[in-house]
This record gives structure tokens, sequence and C-alpha cells, in this order.
């Protein structure tokens, strides 16, 4: 087991943010953890566990122990009646899965196509796109106990999906109620993910983007890999990547309120883009809130707000000269746009990314 001291952390969160890790391990295998646990001074110590760095918000170096998760592979496990149940090791790259399982002949996943991050983290903020959830996929995931070191198995209701939300972003002893008792924040790291994929495929085709494409391309039944295209070309004209611009996607969740709610925002400004859901409650548009603000293109010193989409927080330095934006800009001017957004519609956003 190496232990690395002072690791820089900017290749590792999308953000380029400039911060140093004190400590850090690499995890490739159940048994590099297991190492960590043996070791009375690391087992000692606070861990946070780092997928693909693309939902975080460093705000100085990071004191716990960083515990890099990089367990490989991908199979297809087995089949049932109905699904292909594909495994991936926590440490792989999300759409780099994702191209792998359209070229293996399994659809399901191609509406998720491009989210950065890792298979790891996908369950802890239950990502999602274009009318498709992680836990629309999932069969169960193994982590292991940071205390105990004991391997355990969660199937989806264990992991208490929401929207943007799972056990795995919830303390046991706060969060909300319903989560209490379950919390996972920092107890467990993910070692592997299964998904179910319907052997039957039906494509998800609802939102507006997809239908556009579908008109200009004349193509009225798309395959998997024809919606995987499409996808791939809707974020990359909307979406900075962040291999170019340092981002977290999209910054704050897209609220939900209850109808009377609603009116009162409709009466502030009748434009307000909002969508019914199911249950009676509405969503609303976070970035068009934001983009009704004024905020769109603005910035707090390098941190900005994309000029092709205002949900998304960027980076406008040049990060490889660590001369990028700190996280306490991010953080500002985060601030500053909930602030603004709550005096005129009456509603405080919730950020997205986990800030350490
Ligand atoms: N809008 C504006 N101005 C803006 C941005 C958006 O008016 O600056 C309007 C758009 O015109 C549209 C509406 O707001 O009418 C919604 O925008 P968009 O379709 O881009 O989707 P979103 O709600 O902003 C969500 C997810 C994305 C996901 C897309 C597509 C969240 C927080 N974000 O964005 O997920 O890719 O839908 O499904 O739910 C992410 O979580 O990091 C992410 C990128």
């Amino acid at each position: 087991m190496l232990v690395e001291k002072n690791v820089p952390l900017q290749p590792y969160n999308s953000f380029h943010i400039v911060a140093k890790a004190q400590t850090l391990v690499r995890i490739a295998s159940e048994q590099d953890l297991l190492c960590v646990l043996a070791d009375p001074e690391l087992a000692a110590l606070p861990k946070f566990v780092l997928g693909g760095g693309s939902n975080i918000v460093l705000t100085g170096d990071v004191k716990p122990l960083v515990l890099k998760v990089e367990i490989p592979g991908k199979r297809l496990l087995q089949e049932t009646e109905r699904h292909f149940i594909l495994e991936a090791g926590a440490g792989e790259n999300w759409h780099e899965f994702v191209a792998w399982t359209l070229e293996q002949g399994y659809p399901g996943l191609e509406n998720m196509a491009l989210i950065p991050g890792t298979v790891g983290a996908s369950p802890v903020q239950n990502v999602g796109a274009y009318g498709v959830e992680l836990q629309d996929r999932f069969d169960s995931l193994d982590a292991m106990d940071l205390e105990t070191g004991v391997i355990f198995t969660l199937n989806a209701a264990q992991c208490a999906f929401g929207y943007r939300d799972s056990v795995f972003k919830h303390a046991s002893n706060g969060g909300s109620p319903a989560h209490q008792a379950l919390g996972l924040k920092d107890r467990a790291l993910i070692l592997r993910v299964r998904f179910a994929l319907p052997k039957v495929w039906k494509p998800v085709l609802g939102y507006a983007d997809i239908e556009k494409k579908m008109v200009a391309d004349g193509v009225s039944k798309p395959d998997a890999r024809q919606i995987f295209d499409w996808i791939c070309a809707i974020r990359r004209a909307k979406l900075p990547d962040p291999a170019v611009i340092g981002n977290a996607g999209s910054f704050f969740k897209n609220p939900t309120v209850s109808r009377e709610q609603c009116a009162d925002i409709i009466a502030r400004d009748p434009k307000v883009v909002h969508y019914l859901l199911a249950d009676g409650s509405v969503k609303l548009a976070a970035g068009w809130l934001i983009d009704s603000c004024g905020w769109r293109g603005k910035s707090v010193g390098q941190a900005g707000v994309y000029e092709k989409q205002a949900l998304v927080l960027v980076n406008r330095g040049k990060g490889s000269n660590g001369l990028g934006a700190t996280g306490g800009e991010v953080m500002t001017l985060a601030k500053a746009i909930q602030t603004s957004v709550y005096e005129r519609f009456g509603l405080m956003l919730e950020p997205e990314p986990v800030t350490i």
C-alpha cells in the first residue's frame, strides 16, 4: 500500500480547483482498503472517498484521508428472464462504461451518456439525464463499511434513492428524518455497482431536445446508438467539457414546489419554466430562475456562470498554471445567486455538489 503525502488534487476534481490532499491512498481493490483499515494510524483518520471528483467543490486542502477509488472491471454478470445484469468496478469512468454497454449490445443507459464521473459515484447522487435516472436501471451494489471492513450489498430500496439523492449523502445522525437511521455518508466505500438492463429495450424520448433531433434527422424510430449520439451532441452543445472548462455539472437542484407556491412564483414572472409532476407538485427549472435574475455570464473572481447554461458554474481560470478559481470564489458566487433568486422568487436553491 502506497501512502502519498501532499498530493495535488487539481487533476482529480472536475472544477480544476487547486488544493492538496494531506494524505491519499489509491484503492484499486478490496484488499487495498482492508490494508488501510488494518493500519492503526490510517484507520483512525476521518476519511473522504474520492471518485471522479465531478461533484465536489474544494474550499481548501483536504485533511481527512483521501481514498481515491480506482477499482476496475466491467462484465456481464448474469442473464435473468427479463434483464441483463452488468457489473462495473467503482473506479470505471461512467461514460466509457455506458459506451461499452452499447458496444456489447446491452442498451438502456444511453440517455445518461457523457455524465462526468465514475461508476462508483453514480448511485451517490442518483445521476440522471433526459428522462432516465440511475435508479431506473439499478440492480444492487457492494460497499465496504469503513469502520469494520465488512462488505455488504444494498438493493435500490436500501439505497433510498431520490432526486440527486441517496443514503450515501446523509450522515447517520443528521440529514432528513427518513434517512437518519440509514445514513452512510463517509461510512462506506462503494466497490461495485450492478445494473439491470431490460432485454426488451424501449427508447426514452420525451424530452424536447431529443424530439428536435428526431425531426432534424428525420428519424422516428431511433436505436440506442442513435440516442447515445444525440445525447452526446445535445450535452456538448450546452454543457462545458470539464476537460476544457472546469465545472461540476448542474450546480443547483431543480426545486420542487407545491401548486400554490408555483402560482405565487408565476405571479412574480409568468414566463417561469415549470413542469407538473405526477404527484401534483411542480418542478421549476433552476437554470431559468438564475438566468432570469441576470446571472448568465457573470463572475466572481475566476468563478463564473456558464454563458450557455446558467445552472452550471465554471472555473474561468487556466487551471494548469495554478491561476484558477478558488473554492471560496465558487461558493461566494453560489451564495450570491441563492440570495438573488430568493429575493426575487422566495425560493432557496439547494446546491448539488458536496463542499469540502
Ligand atoms: N434555461 C434557461 N436558461 C438557462 C438554463 C436553462 O432559460 O440558462 C431553461 C431551458 O431553456 C429549459 C429549462 O431551463 O427550458 C431546463 O433546462 P435544461 O433542459 O438545460 O435542463 P436542466 O433542468 O437545467 C437538468 C439536469 C441536468 C440534465 C438535464 C437534462 C438537474 C439539476 N440538472 O438540467 O443534469 O443533463 O436536466 O435531463 O436536474 C447535472 O445534474 O449535472 C446535469 C447536467
